[in-house]
């Protein structure tokens, strides 16, 4: 394979991701490591407030966030959507209702992500851009704790669909059909902009640039797994 032998395209790769993004970037990672698989991959997953400490710090290659800290000089480059859905467990009342208005939803008990979380304050802009206030009736600082606490029926929420894929197909979880949804935010590759980009990190940031949008929409399209046999030997 001529395009892994492209030179310099080795060694270590390390990335930061706020928590929404360890849903699909191992898939990319794992698109990317068969082309170049003499990269070193190192993904740390963490909040926003640690996210934006890595990027002051310059700890990362770069970092996979959908909120761009403004009073930073940063690049930040658009590879993916991230639409947020409202979800409910299938026994919920609004199920199968058509076109909910938004008002509608303040009766509800919603569960909130944590404070500093994007899609927290992506519900709080809409609700309040119609006048609404959004009241969490709880707070959960994990989209997977939130998951579990809506299957518990505890209330409904507002979440990333990467969050969702796998209790979406199997039924646990069902998104309704709300007024001014999907929301859709977007993932961005950031790093400071004084930053000189090895040509690992160079490549892999054009990788998400030019392929990342179509292979994401191709693993969802076919569940696209990666095959034991298609490891490399250590
Ligand atoms: P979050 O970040 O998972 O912390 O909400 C994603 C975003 O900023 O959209």
């Amino acid at each position: 394979d001529m395009i892994g032998m492209e030179e310099g395209v080795k060694g270590p790769l390390n990335l930061a991701a706020i928590t929404t993004a360890k849903y699909f970037m191992p898939y990319l990672l794992g698109v990317f490591m068969r082309d170049y698989p003499g990269v070193e991959p190192n993904l740390t997953i963490t909040n926003q407030a640690k996210v934006v400490g890595r990027l002051e710090e310059n700890l990362d290659d770069l970092v996979i966030m959908g909120t761009i800290p403004e009073n930073m000089d940063l690049e930040a480059e658009y590879f993916l959507d991230n639409p947020l859905v409202v979800v409910a467990p299938p026994d919920h009342p609004l199920v199968g209702r058509k076109n909910i208005p938004l008002d509608r939803l303040v009766e509800e008990r919603f569960i909130s992500r944590e404070l500093g979380s994007g899609t927290r304050e992506a519900r709080r802009r809409l609700f309040a851009e119609h006048g609404l206030e959004s009241k969490a009736y709880m707070e959960l600082g994990s989209g997977e704790a939130i998951k579990q606490a809506v299957m518990a029926g505890l209330g409904i929420s507002v979440l990333s669909i990467h969050n969702l894929r796998l209790e979406l197909e199997a039924g646990l979880l069902v998104v309704l059909d709300v007024q001014h949804f999907p929301l859709v935010r977007q993932w961005y590759a950031v790093h400071l902009k004084s930053k000189k980009l090895s040509n690992t990190s160079r490549r892999f940031l054009d990788f998400l640039l030019q392929d990342g949008a179509r292979i994401w929409q191709e693993i969802n399209a076919t569940r696209l797994v990666f095959p034991a046999h298609s490891a490399q030997p250590a």
